[in-house]
């Protein structure tokens, strides 16, 4: 349907999408709202895994003054992300950078390492082989929707990057499948750089989205080890 009508209406955005791109979900609505509660004016956030840009763009519109980076690598999805990008700040939203890159890649925003302030993610979580209804199947991107046997294989680096991006305090939230409300706070424990770690539901109850902040003391850490 939003491929027929050409948008996705995304919080208080709408958004252009297509043949190519993700169409962006009322679920991950959620995940957006939870990090618009807590980042603050004038914070650097990065959205890995942006697809449309939904997360980015709804944090650019209501938060003012932040610096977004959106991070995709897929050349299908990222046009429709730089047309995307380009309408909000058009409308006056503060305009967000957007970055080509694989979200696993340790050399991605490296830069940036330590300084961040929220880093979000909703990456392909959907374990391959795992049935999906015929309109995610047949119009979204495989590369946006599955994420190897377990569904995790996006996840996991993604972890990764976000302890070495965040300064101590930052804020991580990920969407996961509905499968993962233990796996993925499993995993933001064992990597051992995260406090506060929680699991949150969707609106139909279902697990969906996972938070945690970095701990604090351990990023200076991480940047003398690099
Ligand atoms: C589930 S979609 C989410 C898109 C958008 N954040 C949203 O919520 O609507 C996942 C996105 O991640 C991108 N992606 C998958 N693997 C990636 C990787 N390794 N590096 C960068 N982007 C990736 C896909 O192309 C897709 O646009």
């Amino acid at each position: 349907m939003q491929h027929l009508v050409g948008s996705a209406g995304f919080r208080h955005l709408e958004l252009a999408v297509g043949p190519g791109v993700f169409v962006p979900r009322p679920e991950t609505e959620l995940l957006a709202g939870w990090a618009v509660t807590l980042i603050t004016p004038g914070a650097t956030v990065v959205d890995l895994c942006a697809g449309s840009g939904a997360i980015a763009l709804a944090v650019a519109n209501e938060v003012p003054g932040v610096r977004v980076y959106a991070v995709e690598r897929s050349p299908a999805a990222l046009p429709w992300l730089r047309r995307n990008a380009e309408a909000r700040a058009a409308a006056g939203d503060t305009p967000i950078r957007v970055v080509e890159g694989d979200v696993t890649d340790p050399a991605v925003l490296a830069d940036l390492d330590g300084t961040v302030d929220a880093v979000l993610c909703n990456p392909p979580y959907v374990p391959a082989g795992v049935a999906v209804p015929a309109d995610v199947a047949d119009h979204d991107p495989y590369d946006a929707v599955f994420a190897g046997a377990d569904g995790l294989a996006v996840i996991r680096p993604v972890i990764a990057r976000a302890a070495a991006l965040l300064r101590p305090g930052g804020v991580f939230g990920v969407e996961h499948d509905d499968s993962h409300g233990t796996a993925v706070p499993a995993l933001l424990r064992a990597h051992g750089s995260f406090t506060d770690i929680e699991d949150h539901q969707d609106l139909a109850g279902r697990p969906r989205y996972g938070t945690a902040a970095r701990s604090r003391g351990v990023a200076s850490e991480h940047r003398r080890e690099r």
